[in-house]
């Protein structure tokens, strides 16, 4: 068995937490899953970083004394984590007299090592960073480029940090371990850096009393940073080598934003280096979560409404949306919008309806899930790419692409619904045919099996949903195909992901897009005459290519093939189908209305849906050649 240690940056409890630092901690909570899920002993740490300067200025606001404004915020984290579903091992709080002692040890090291020694520094300092700007990183109204806040002229004596007398050796290490620092894009930033020379840094202040005292100076309190990155080792029990310090460290993961990725890949590693003990093995800096393109901002109030989204949408909507839609290492704009999309799509229709249709079947035709006896066409593509699924999620997660990893699930849910529709394994409840419906029942519920523990990482409450509905008692691993017992009594709950209302969705998303709408029920009044109807000239088409149209949230760009013709065809259902999916679907078209530019985008024509709250695409029972004239 192998050890995980997976780590969080430490967060300021400055004020109470927010969508920026859930991104980060569902980050972490998602490989922690993982690793024990694949049977490792894992470690997950996160905390609250409490000795800051914007914490003690929130205090003195609200005529608290900062450790009783510590105490105030930190449980809002810990209430955050657990509505979230975050399985850390340990919340650690800076404050705790553990950490004390142990940042206090690792200071004595460092100074007994030679590498602390005393001098003056004078500069513009960032309160919110707790970071020093030269001269040459400065506009002329010395503002803080990253919280856009007037900087303080700082002065005073401090110990500094021999950090230059490491550039050589960081150099080496970033070179010798390419994986060192994720993604490669802030590797090179940070080749870059290190090319251009390092400073020694301060790590002591003399104004300030909110900290920790310097163990062989009590005038002075150590500088935030370098007291907070120890707490990666400080809560595992470094100050008396605990046996957990032993077995976790060097942590596996520090997975932080990319805003302190320079602090993490070089102060931290540059130090444990001074102290002569083992750097973390990777620093993986994800982007920033925006809002309207503006970064979020405690101080500058641009937040996401996380507390209204997961009311709405569920813990694992939110969680799946963050991991699917943002490419890990790259800045994401939250919209919702795209929630309620992903939700509708991928959620609700590709996952939910699937599990609703094969347990409705089975409660239907079976007593209890049925002994595969029949094999036959399509069973043994399905049950391969059950373990190519399986790998190539491995593949994914180890290099931080959840994105990908939950693209490459779906995959294989979309294929189970083509599998069901294949068959057409509703047809079969024949005498003559049931053991063959039995069979593909007991595989797409295996297929559902594979799919709930995949999903546990990532969206666990909806895996454990499944897990009951199919009649599983505990999580089962993956590792081998035809496990799920037959005979089990499924129980078909609730929707997984029953429909939202987007009443409130669309108030909030301004954009409109002309869609006549008929009430599901509603009676029709306005007769046409057959010749009328027979005006219109609908086709069966298959879709080729399906994106999104920019600034259009609920449009995609279809290219369509009737048969004789190609065809670009604007639709509005991007809310409730993903472009992948969409791609060799068949589908209903009306070939001859009339072109219209909608959003600068031709459209030669219109696909048939229904649509109500929701949005259905309108297909034929079977495929039919394409072309084939609707009537
Ligand atoms: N206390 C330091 C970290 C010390 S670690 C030894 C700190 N805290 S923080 O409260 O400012 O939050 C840090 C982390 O929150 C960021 O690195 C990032 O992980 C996360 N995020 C803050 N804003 C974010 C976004 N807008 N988007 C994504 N993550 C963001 O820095």
């Amino acid at each position: 068995m192998r050890t995980f240690y997976v780590t969080t940056p430490i967060y300021y409890p400055n004020s109470e937490p927010h969508a920026g630092n859930a991104y980060t901690t569902i980050a972490a909570d998602v490989l922690a899953r993982y690793h024990r899920l694949k049977g490792n002993e894992v470690c997950f740490l996160t905390g609250v970083d409490e000795h800051a300067a914007n914490v003690y200025n929130a205090a003195k606001a609200e005529g608290l004394s900062p450790q009783a404004y510590c105490d105030k915020i930190a449980p809002t984290f810990v209430k955050l984590w657990e509505r979230l579903n975050i399985s850390h091992d340990i919340f650690f709080r800076t404050t705790s007299d553990l950490h004390k002692r142990g940042a206090q040890k690792f200071l004595n090291v460092l100074y007994d090592n030679g590498d602390v020694y005393k001098g003056k520094y004078e500069g513009y300092y960032c309160l919110s960073c707790e970071d020093f700007f030269s001269e040459k990183e400065l506009t002329d109204e010395k503002i803080c480029p990253v919280h856009k806040l007037p900087l303080q002229w700082l002065e005073e004596e401090n110990y500094f940090f021999r950090l230059s007398k490491y550039q050589d050796r960081l150099l080496a290490h970033l070179h010798e371990h390419p994986d060192f620092v994720y993604p490669t894009a802030r590797r090179n930033e940070l080749l870059n850096f290190l090319e251009s020379g390092l400073q020694d840094v301060s790590i002591s202040r003399a104004s300030l009393s909110w900290g920790i005292p310097f163990p062989f100076d009590p005038e002075h309190i150590i500088y935030i940073w370098i007291e907070a990155l120890s707490n990666y080792m400080t809560a595992l029990g470094y100050e008396t080598e605990s046996e957990q310090y032993q077995t976790f460290w060097p942590a596996d993961v520090h997975i932080m934003g990319k805003d302190i990725a320079r602090f993490h890949a070089l102060l931290w590693p540059a130090m444990l280096m001074a102290a002569n003990l083992p750097l973390p093995k990777q620093i993986v800096a994800h982007g920033w979560l925006t809002k309207d393109g503006e970064a979020l901002s405690k101080t500058r109030g641009i937040f996401i409404d996380m507390d209204g989204d997961i009311t709405t949408y569920g813990v694992d909507a939110f969680r799946y949306y963050l991991l699917r839609e943002f490419s890990f290492g790259n800045d994401g704009d939250y919209r919702p919008a795209r929630l309620h999309a992903r939700y509708n799509a991928d959620l609700a229709n590709d996952l939910g309806n699937l599990l609703n249709r094969v347990l409705g079947l089975v409660n239907k035709n079976f007593a209890a899930i049925p002994v595969p006896t029949t094999p036959g066409e399509f069973d043994d593509e399905v049950k391969e790419m059950a373990q190519t699924t399986v790998d190539k999620l491995d593949a994914h997660i180890n290099v931080f692409a959840f994105d990908t990893a939950l693209e490459t699930i779906w995959e294989f849910v979309r294929r189970i619904n083509r599998y069901v529709q294949q068959t057409q394994v509703w047809t079969l409840a024949k005498p003559e045919t049931k053991p063959r419906m039995g069979t593909i029942l007991y595989n797409s519920l295996e297929a559902l099996r594979f799919i709930s523990v995949l999903i546990s990482p990532f969206i666990p409450e909806t895996a454990e949903k499944i897990q009951k509905q199919i009649g599983l008692a505990d999580f089962d691993t993956v590792s081998e195909w035809g496990r799920l017992p037959a005979g089990l009594t499924v129980s078909r709950g609730e929707p997984i992901f029953p429909r939202v209302d987007i009443k409130k969705q669309k108030q909030s998303e301004p954009e409109k897009v002309a869609r006549p709408k008929q009430k599901a029920g509603k009676k029709t009044t306005d007769l046409v005459s057959f010749a009328d109807f027979q005006k219109l000239d609908l086709r069966v088409a298959r879709i080729l290519a399906a994106e999104p149209i920019e600034g259009a949230d609920r449009l995609l760009k279809l290219q369509v093939d009737l048969g004789t013709e190609k065809r670009q065809v604007v639709a509005g259902i991007a809310e409730h189908y993903n472009s992948e999916a969409l791609v060799g679907k068949q589908v209903i078209i009306v070939a001859n209305l009339e072109p219209a530019t909608i959003r600068n985008v031709e459209s030669h024509g219109m696909v048939l849906a229904g649509s109500g709250d929701a949005v259905v695409l309108a297909t034929l029972e079977t495929e039919m050649p394409l072309g084939t004239q609707v009537k």
